[in-house]
């Protein structure tokens, strides 16, 4: 098992936390963003109503699932950007915690969401096994990851990882196939697996990285257009190797006593 990186997390998103105010700042950005939290919220079962955002970062997406599940908790190990989150989710029930020592009890949560925080941490199993007892044993984790099936992107990725200062490191994108084993390593059974993101993801999902779109007019309308072509993209067997983003849904395997 490798030495947690909680403290370096904790650095690196006291700088990032600034950049991503900015980053939902656009109508364009947001657009894209509200569409990738639909797809995710999609796969939350109507029944789920103890709701825990795993990861939340500054509460973007925590302020939809909040709308839709009241009481919803978000939880980052990052105390920096949960204090960015106030504008979001003014209120919010809120937890300063590394997610590989949740300090929940047993069957807390209905549903877990997890968008893009399991990447950053270094023993996924650990990660993974907490959502698991924290989950009733009809519950559902519900995670969006990158993807690094595309060997290009994987390459892109990992020199990004390397050296950007936005980045540590150590973040690393997985292979579907190495997700869906980490999964059932930790006692998951898989109920879903898909692909999110290709153009809009690049071109609006993070204009503090790329910001090319705030210069062009009715950016709006074509990151719409965008969206509608990612989508088409995703779900075409040949074609969905382009995608950035890993979607995977899985519930506890066996019934725990
Ligand atoms: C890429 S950001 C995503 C934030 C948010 N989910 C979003 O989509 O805007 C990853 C988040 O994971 C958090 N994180 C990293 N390691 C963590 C850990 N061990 N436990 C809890 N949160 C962690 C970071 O502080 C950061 O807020």
């Amino acid at each position: 098992m490798s030495a947690s990186n909680a403290q370096d997390q904790i650095e690196l998103h006291k700088a990032l936390a600034p950049r991503y105010a900015y980053r939902y700042s656009f109508e364009f950005s947001r657009l894209f963003q509200e569409d990738w939290h639909a797809e995710m919220l999609r796969l939350l079962p109507p029944r789920s109503r103890r709701v825990l955002d795993l990861g939340c970062g500054t509460g973007f997406f925590l302020a939809e699932l909040a709308a839709l599940r009241p009481g919803a908790v978000g939880l980052d190990i990052s105390h920096a950007m949960l204090r960015v989150s106030e504008q979001y989710v003014p209120g919010a029930r809120l937890v300063t915690a590394d997610a590989e020592r949740l300090p929940f009890v047993d069957r807390s949560f209905d549903a877990i969401f997890c968008k893009g925080s399991l990447h950053h941490t270094r023993d996924h199993v650990r990660f993974l096994s907490n959502c698991a007892r924290v989950l009733e044993p009809d519950g559902v984790l519900i995670m969006s990851e990158p993807c690094n099936d595309n060997f290009l992107i994987r390459w892109a990725r990992a020199v990004m990882y390397k050296v950007s200062p936005h980045f540590h490191p150590d973040d690393k994108g997985f292979m579907k196939d190495e997700i869906v084993e980490l999964m059932e390593r930790a006692g998951f059974e898989l109920t879903y697996a898909g692909r999110y993101g290709v153009l809009a993801y690049l071109l609006a999902g993070f204009p503090d990285h790329l910001g090319v779109l705030k210069w062009v007019p009715g950016n709006a309308a074509l990151v719409r257009r965008m969206i509608a072509l990612d989508r088409w993209v995703c779900s075409k067997r040949f074609l969905r190797i382009l995608s950035f983003q890993v979607v995977v849904a899985g519930k506890p395997r066996a019934p725990r006593a």
